[in-house]
């Protein structure tokens, strides 16, 4: 994998981009909305997510969703995206109290990019930006059995699976597992 280059990210005035292979990693924009409707809006995108990531995906919360972007501070959630358009997501959910320096790590691309490796090299190149920029030292991911493919992207980018959540998913009438995967921040 070529390093990522990184542009300047230490601001919500300041525009992130996180350029990966042919891909990037950058702050939403508004002109966003029409490839976040089109890519998140697919069943097989959401049926592997938390329920506050809408199912259908209307215009409504395409529109909210850009806008809290816009303010989100600190910004912890990208579109992943080729030079020109978005075809996915990826973002983290800062912990505190006891957990804090930790991390929960999310991601989705569009069904038409599956398949490509391009969701393993944004992790691996989000994670590396994530910990030295929120100075964290642990991010997990949580994974339904349903989504072996996800496991796999985790692995692959050097989490560990960590345990599994018996029944701890309602997702769409059906109960099953939660996959805790754990990754620390590499030491030297
Ligand atoms: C999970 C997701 C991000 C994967 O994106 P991707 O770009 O296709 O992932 P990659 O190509 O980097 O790697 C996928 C790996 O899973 C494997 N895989 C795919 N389907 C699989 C299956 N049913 N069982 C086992 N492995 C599977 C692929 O073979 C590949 O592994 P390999 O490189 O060893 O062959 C994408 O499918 C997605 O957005 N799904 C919906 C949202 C989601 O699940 N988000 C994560 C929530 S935890």
């Amino acid at each position: 994998m070529t390093q990522p280059w990184y542009s300047t990210c230490d601001s919500r005035m300041a525009f992130m981009e996180l350029v990966f292979e042919d891909w990037r990693i950058r702050s939403y924009r508004p002109e966003d909305l029409a490839a976040l409707l089109r890519y998140a809006g697919e069943r097989a995108v959401s049926v592997q997510l938390r329920d506050r990531f809408p199912y259908p995906y209307t215009h409504e919360a395409g529109e909210e969703w850009l806008r809290r972007m816009a303010e989100q501070q600190p910004e912890t959630d990208f579109a992943i995206a080729t030079g020109s358009h978005l075809i996915g997501g990826i973002g983290l959910e800062l912990r505190d109290d006891v957990e804090r320096g930790s991390a929960e790590v999310g991601y989705w691309l569009g069904q038409p990019f599956w398949g490509r490796g391009i969701a393993t090299a944004a992790l691996q190149a989000f994670c590396g930006w994530a910990f030295s920029h929120f100075g964290l030292v642990r991010l997990q991911a949580c994974v339904f059995e349903s989504n072996p493919a996800s496991g796999r992207v985790l692995e692959k980018s050097g989490f560990r699976l960590e345990g599994r959540l018996r029944q701890a998913v309602l997702k769409e009438g059906r109960r099953m597992d939660m996959l805790v995967y754990g990754l620390l921040k590499p030491t030297g």
